[in-house]
């Protein structure tokens, strides 16, 4: 049984399959509508969500099975102290795969460990999210075409956004891709990421604080929100929250065929003004979650459909 914690849980060729699958999704949805009848999907969420949780819905109720879960710690055994563990032994005898997030790190690791069906890490503090990082792949690859040769720049929140700490470990993989790192200085990528991951396997980056600086050189820029709920001290957020708005302006100065991505949710970092430029990919990553979801559930319950 294969769980999914990490994107490098899936080799090169397997992430390949998944999302050519998804792209077969999107155009043919038809074909998978029965796909996953009889079978349930659950949801279990320590901490809040509204995209992940509800597009893994969305997901499941498309192939036609069915969903049960909680949205937060709260309204979970968990506020009466039960484990993760003892959670998932009683889940994995009501539900077929699970998905789960929580806000300590490594929480679905031991989770699917005692687990008899399928576990999908949905986000793990400031780990990991690896399926947000499946949808940014497609989301890359459908609008760009490839998953290589890119100059890529994460901007925003790099020290506690999880998003991008599973992206960088996942491109990593292609050949002749490059990272602009543009971020202030208290939220620079961890230092782990810097010299394990990018150092290590002599992936070309570049740290930058201003966006400007990095803005004409990109193919993708990934926006991401300060992530609030990971600060020690409320002032220090109020400081970093506005440094980084992208707006007409900043986009001027960006390639004619840059996309801008965003995992979503936005606060003030991206300006509405830019909604409505066609290089905005944002709102159309958020639909390829559902597709590249649906491909990961048939997948992982290794459901074939002819
Ligand atoms: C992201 C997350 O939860 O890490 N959201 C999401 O899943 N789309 C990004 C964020 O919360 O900033």
């Amino acid at each position: 049984m294969q769980h999914l914690m990490s994107p490098l849980d899936l080799s090169v060729e397997e992430l390949d399959e998944l999302l050519t699958l998804a792209n077969d999704i999107e155009r043919h949805p038809q074909k998978y509508a029965h796909a996953c009848e009889g079978k349930k999907l659950a949801t279990c969420f320590y901490e809040p969500s509204t995209r992940t949780r509800l597009s893994f819905e969305a997901a499941m109720l498309n192939l036609g099975g069915s969903v049960l879960g909680f949205s937060s710690a709260d309204s979970s055994s968990a506020a009466k102290g039960e484990s993760v563990s003892d959670t998932i032994r009683v889940i994995s005898c009501y539900a077929d795969i699970c998905a789960m997030r929580h806000p300590k790190e490594g929480a679905p690791l031991v989770a699917s460990q005692k687990s008899s069906i399928p576990v999908i890490n949905a986000g793990d503090g400031g780990h990991q999210h690896p399926t947000q990082t499946l949808t940014d792949l497609l989301t890359i690859r459908s609008l760009k075409g490839r998953l290589d040769n890119l100059t890529i720049g994460l901007c925003g929140d790099l020290k506690f956004g999880r998003t991008v700490h599973s992206l960088i470990h996942a491109l990593i993989r292609y050949p002749n891709i490059r990272f602009v790192l543009i971020s202030p200085e208290e939220l620079r990528v961890p230092s782990y990421i810097r010299e394990d991951v990018l150092r290590k396997n002599q992936v070309p980056f570049q740290e930058v604080e201003r966006l400007e600086d990095a803005m004409g050189e990109l193919d993708i820029l990934y926006m991401t929100r300060v992530q609030q709920e990971r600060f020690f001290n409320e002032d220090d957020y109020v400081r970093m929250k506005d440094f980084y708005i992208l707006n007409r302006q900043k986009m001027a100065l960006a390639r004619e065929d840059m996309i801008v991505m965003h995992p979503l949710p936005r606060v003030n970092e991206i300006s509405v003004d830019v909604d409505d430029d066609p290089r905005a990919a944002y709102f159309k990553q958020a639909q390829y979650g559902v597709y590249v979801r649906m491909a990961l559930i048939l997948t992982l319950l290794e459901v074939g459909v002819c």
